[in-house]
């Protein structure tokens, strides 16, 4: 069986009175909660490990850089971010590849740099709507996987986490046929790249406006193993739901 899991990604929003949302989150995880990893700004990392302890929440960053240390003024490693407490780092999402040209080479590397610092790195895909509107969102995905995914990924240090870019924070989702398109063409994919044992244990994610009211539909997809939420994570209450929905799934 793969591991389901719901991850928060709270972008750039949050303080540290936003840290009262993983005691009721907590408070609403159903007894059979999949893996729960919210990433919260790099800030608050620290606190929020410590608030997330026995909690069963687990606590992410949204980036990394790929080097362990240096003069890199405003950047983060992924040994800074182990030592918060956190496990689990973002990577390439299209936020961070649209803003700050990112490309596939620089989130292999820092892929391989969570590995480093014992960090699960949750490598992020997505074709934006010109891709898929001239059909070439399999052709974009095949890319993104060869250029981002490194060699030596585990069931253990990777989640992959397919996020359609028009999808994002605009209440528009895929239908479930083109969800369950991608995410049968990413399995196969890392089967034939990693074989079946690595392969077929890779928890696979959708992200892109999953809300309580849709999440359940979603996860119907025999390889959606779990969901990378943006905005309705910032609320436990809206965020439960869906954890809800994907232990039930
Ligand atoms: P939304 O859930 O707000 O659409 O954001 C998705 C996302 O980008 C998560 O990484």
């Amino acid at each position: 069986m793969r591991r389901k899991l719901a991850a928060g990604n709270w972008k750039m929003n949050g303080t540290a009175a936003s840290l009262a949302e993983l005691e009721t989150l907590k408070s609403l995880l159903p007894a059979n909660a999949p893996d729960v990893v919210i990433c919260p700004p790099a800030p608050l990392l620290f606190r929020a490990s410590e608030a997330a302890r026995d909690t069963g929440i687990q606590i992410g960053a949204q980036d990394c850089h790929m080097q362990d240390s240096g003069a890199f003024t405003g950047d983060i490693s992924a040994a800074m971010i182990a030592d918060t407490g956190a496990t689990h780092v973002i990577v390439g999402h299209s936020e961070r590849r649209a803003a700050h040209d990112e490309h596939d080479r620089d989130v292999r590397k820092k892929a391989t740099a969570a590995w480093a610092a014992g960090l699960t790195a949750i490598i992020c895909i997505g074709e934006a709507l010109e891709d898929r509107e001239a059909d070439n969102t399999l052709d974009i995905i095949a890319g993104q996987l060869a250029g981002s995914l490194p060699d030596h990924v585990s069931a253990a240090n990777t989640v992959i986490a397919y996020e359609p870019i028009w999808a994002i924070g605009t209440g528009k989702i895929p239908t479930l046929e083109q969800i369950v398109e991608v995410h049968d063409f990413v399995r196969s994919k890392i089967v034939t790249r990693f074989g079946a044992d690595t392969g077929d244990m890779i928890p696979l994610l959708y992200g892109g406006s999953v809300k309580p009211d849709n999440a359940a539909t979603i996860f119907e997809a025999a390889n959606v193993d779990g969901a990378l939420v943006g905005g309705a994570s910032l609320k436990a209450a809206d965020f439960a739901p869906i954890i809800t929905a994907l232990a039930n799934s």
